[in-house]
């Protein structure tokens, strides 16, 4: 079977597009398999998660959760438990994380990485969790991947206490600046990149998705991750080399195409022409 981007090829979608249930639960299947994160892929999430647009990302997200001491957390779509790790490192000693995710791998590797915290496999769009049971909830980079984003915010409305907060950090794609001499090849590197996504402009309809779900004060930040000179330690670099193992499972991206867009990018850093810049946003609101 081909896969892209770890998944099988049949259960990808456009990006922007709406996945019907079926894709969506192929979808879930595929990610809760060995086969999504390899020791290849695992070692790529731990070499973003190193960056400092990634460092600077994390921050940005403390800080929209006011955390103090003696909150309990919850962290959706929890990845590899960094996240998890630094939050702990606030709500202690009498406060809590629990981190959940759909990928069987990624709980394993938060457990590793965060041993103190509780982590459980699961779908964020029915939470195996009591009523009121959290203080605080956050998801980065979660709603994107979800074809029912409204359920999720539901849920995480009905498992907030009165009064808690959520904390959403999602990418908004139409938002990407990525400099190339090429820009029919690019659009087609960018569209192949971000099929995965459910819906990979999340941002724009938050707001209104929040209120519908029963939140309230709602306040929304963007942080820009920015690359403007070229450099291994770049997030841009790292989206290269996921951009590299998507595309070599691609039958939309052939091998000429690759060593072109790579060209292309050379031919852009030697003119000192080299930019990436992509909006996040980061909603921040209250159970109401
Ligand atoms: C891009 S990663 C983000 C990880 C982490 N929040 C961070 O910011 O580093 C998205 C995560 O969401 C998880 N995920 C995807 N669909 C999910 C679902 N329906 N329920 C829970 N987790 C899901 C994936 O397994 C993956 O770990």
């Amino acid at each position: 079977m081909k896969f892209r981007h770890g998944l099988p090829l049949d259960t990808l979608a456009p990006a922007a597009t709406v996945w019907d249930l079926e894709r969506h639960r192929a979808f879930q299947a595929a990610v809760m398999s060995k086969d999504f994160y390899d020791e290849e892929m695992s070692r790529k999430q731990e070499a973003l998660a190193a960056t400092p647009d990634m460092r600077g990302q994390r921050r940005a997200i403390l800080a929209a959760m006011e955390l103090g001491p003696g909150e309990a957390v919850l962290d959706l779509g929890a990845g590899n438990g960094i996240m998890a790790r630094e939050m702990l490192e606030i709500v202690d000693p009498s406060g809590s994380v629990t981190g959940l995710d759909a990928a069987a791998p990624m709980v394993a590797m938060a457990r590793e990485v965060c041993p103190r915290a509780s982590f459980v496999q699961g779908d964020a769009s029915e939470l195996p969790f009591e009523d009121a049971s959290f203080d605080v909830v956050t998801a980065a980079q979660l709603l994107c991947f979800l074809p029912e984003q409204d359920r999720a915010l539901k849920e995480i409305h009905r498992v907030l206490r009165p009064g808690g907060r959520i904390v959403v950090l999602d990418t908004d794609w139409g938002s990407l600046v990525w400099n190339s001499y090429k820009p029919d090849l690019m659009a087609k590197a960018v569209d192949i990149y971000t099929r995965p996504y459910a819906d990979a402009y999340v941002p724009r309809t938050l707001s209104r998705r929040l209120r519908a779900a029963g939140f309230g004060n709602i306040s929304c930040n963007t942080m820009t991750v920015l690359n403007w000179t070229p450099g291994p330690d770049n997030y841009a670099e790292l989206t290269t080399s996921f951009l590299q193992s998507i595309a070599a499972a691609s039958d939309d991206f052939s091998d000429d195409d690759w060593q072109r867009w790579v060209a292309d990018q050379e031919a852009v850093a030697a003119a000192g022409e080299y930019m990436f810049s992509l909006n996040r946003y980061i909603f921040s609101a209250q159970r109401r």
